[in-house]
This record gives C-alpha cells, sequence and structure tokens, in this order.
C-alpha cells in the first residue's frame, strides 16, 4: 500500500499526489520508490492516457531531497540511491503525458521532477529554485542538463551558482513553466489541459513525446531521421485511419489507443 503517493484515477487522467505535507512533500527514499511504482502501473493501464503530478497540501509541490537523509550517507551510498530509483529518468522514460501542477515550494529535487516532466503548470504563489549549493552539493537529478536546455545556460547557471527562489512570473518568463494561474484556478486549468490531451491518440502522444524528446538526446540530422520513422510508425495504428477518417467524415475521432 503507497502512503507517500496518492493516485487518483480520473476517466483517463491519473493525478499522482505526493503526500507527506508536514515535510512539503520532500522526496525521501520511500516516496521515489512509491512514485517509480506508481509510473509503473500507469505505463500498462490503457485506461489512462495522461498523468498529472502534484504535491498535497497546498504549500508545496516538492521541496526537494529529503535532507534528513543527506546526514551521513556516503558518497556511493548516494549514488547507488540516485540510480536504484530515479524517479527522473522514469519519468522521462514514462510513454505518456506527464503534467507537473506545481503549487507551492519547487525546490531541488522537485524542480528536478517538475522538469523531468513534460508540461509544467504553477500557481501563483508557486516558488522554484535549485537550492543544493547551499548543502554544499549541486543537483543531482538532471537540474543542471534539464534546467540548461530549457532556460538557457545563462539562468541556470544563476539558479545554480546562487541557490537562490524565484518566483512564478519569473519562472514563466524565463520558460520554466508553460502558464501561470491563480492559486483557485491551478487544479480546473491544468486537468482541463490534460483532458485536451487525453482525447487524442495514445500511439500518437507517445511517437511525439519520444520525438520531441529525441531534440535534446541527438543531432539535428538525426532528430529529423527519427522524426520521419515516428511519423511513418503512426500510418501502423488504427488510432490514424480513425483520425483521417473522422475528418474526412467531420466528427471528432473515437482513438481506442491500437
Ligand atoms: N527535506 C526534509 N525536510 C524538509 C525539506 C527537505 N527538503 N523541506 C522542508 N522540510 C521540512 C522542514 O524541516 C519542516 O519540518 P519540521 O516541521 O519537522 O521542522 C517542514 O518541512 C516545514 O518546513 P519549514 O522549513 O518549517 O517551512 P518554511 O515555510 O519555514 O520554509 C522552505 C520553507 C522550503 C524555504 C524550507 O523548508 C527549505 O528551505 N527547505 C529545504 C529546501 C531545499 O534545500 N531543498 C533541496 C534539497 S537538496
Amino acid at each position: 500500500m503507497a502512503e507517500n503517493v496518492i493516485l487518483e484515477r480520473r476517466g483517463r487522467i491519473a493525478l499522482a499526489t505526493i503526500n507527506r505535507p508536514e515535510k512539503l512533500n520532500a522526496l525521501n527514499i520511500q516516496t521515489r520508490a512509491e512514485l517509480v511504482d506508481c509510473f509503473n502501473e500507469l505505463r500498462d493501464d490503457a485506461d489512462i492516457r495522461v498523468v498529472v503530478i502534484t504535491g498535497a497540501g497546498g504549500k508545496a509541490f516538492v521541496a526537494g531531497a529529503d535532507i534528513n537523509e543527506f546526514a551521513g550517507r556516503t558518497a556511493i551510498e548516494q549514488r547507488s540511491v540516485m540510480r536504484a530509483k530515479s524517479i527522473f529518468t522514469a519519468a522521462e522514460d514514462f510513454p505518456k503525458p506527464l503534467i507537473a501542477m506545481i503549487n507551492g515550494f519547487c525546490l531541488g529535487g522537485g524542480c528536478e521532477l517538475a522538469l523531468a516532466c513534460d508540461i509544467r503548470i504553477a500557481s501563483e504563489r508557486s516558488r522554484f529554485g535549485q537550492p543544493e549549493i547551499n548543502l554544499g552539493i549541486i543537483p543531482g537529478g538532471g537540474g543542471t542538463q534539464r534546467l540548461t536546455r530549457l532556460v538557457g545556460e545563462g539562468k541556470a547557471m544563476q539558479m545554480i551558482l546562487s541557490g537562490a527562489m524565484i518566483d512564478a512570473a519569473e519562472a514563466y518568463r524565463i520558460g520554466l513553466v508553460n502558464d501561470v494561474y491563480p492559486a483557485e484556478e491551478l487544479e480546473a486549468k491544468t486537468m482541463e489541459l490534460a483532458s485536451l490531451i487525453a482525447e487524442k491518440s495514445p500511439v500518437a502522444l507517445a511517437m511525439a513525446k519520444t520525438a520531441v524528446k529525441n531534440a535534446a538526446r541527438m543531432n539535428l540530422r538525426e532528430g529529423l531521421d527519427a522524426e520521419i520513422d515516428l511519423f511513418a510508425l503512426c500510418f501502423s495504428s488504427e488510432d490514424k485511419e480513425e483520425g483521417v477518417r473522422a475528418f474526412l467524415e467531420k466528427r471528432k475521432p473515437d482513438f481506442k489507443g491500437r
């Protein structure tokens, strides 16, 4: 039974809530393991097409790795923790769209988790940062790579070297988050976007996610070639026939994920 991650199914959308509000949803080993289990469970669930990740309590998305677990931990132990249960790689490799619904502090590993998601929607009261430097360490969940790719080297350097937080407006300005809404609208607006995406072909969504992720993994020529292959692969799906037929028949498509 998961304790720290609450999984709720709302039609085609799954809502995974990190639930340690008394610790601002800090990611301890158990929470990381539960998140990875959650990804594993949802990966093969044909009914779920989009996953939204959020934090409980209204004060934080995730305030980072659980700092209590750092005390006394050796380099070998830390490397093993990061590699064995990498929620960041699990999120990046997850074949369905992942939306981070950010409702407060989004720091350290929390910011890195949001960065590993595909889309970030934040409330106006969210705050973002990579404060690891204040502890004498650096980001280890992809922050130096994904943040840099998303906002550019200058802004990434500033956040990582200073450890200072930025507010939601600044996060929006530098492209760290896709949209910002008043806190009371955050869930409705995020679910609206999730519902729009959930109507699409799951086959095409998976292809699109892989093709876009390739942009950071491949050079332009390789990425363009891979895009053609993924595009062509869509033509083997029933969903492509349904999508084209529905357009020609002037009706909404009913995608089955086949
Ligand atoms: N790890 C472990 N516990 C954490 C935590 C973390 N990353 N972030 C917050 N908590 C705990 C606090 O220790 C506190 O627990 P306590 O009530 O048992 O003392 C509780 O969550 C509430 O946090 P608190 O610091 O009292 O709230 P605040 O509103 O005064 O400050 C923050 C909020 C986010 C500014 C502050 O908690 C903070 O700086 N957290 C650490 C952020 C960080 O460095 N993350 C990167 C880790 S690599």
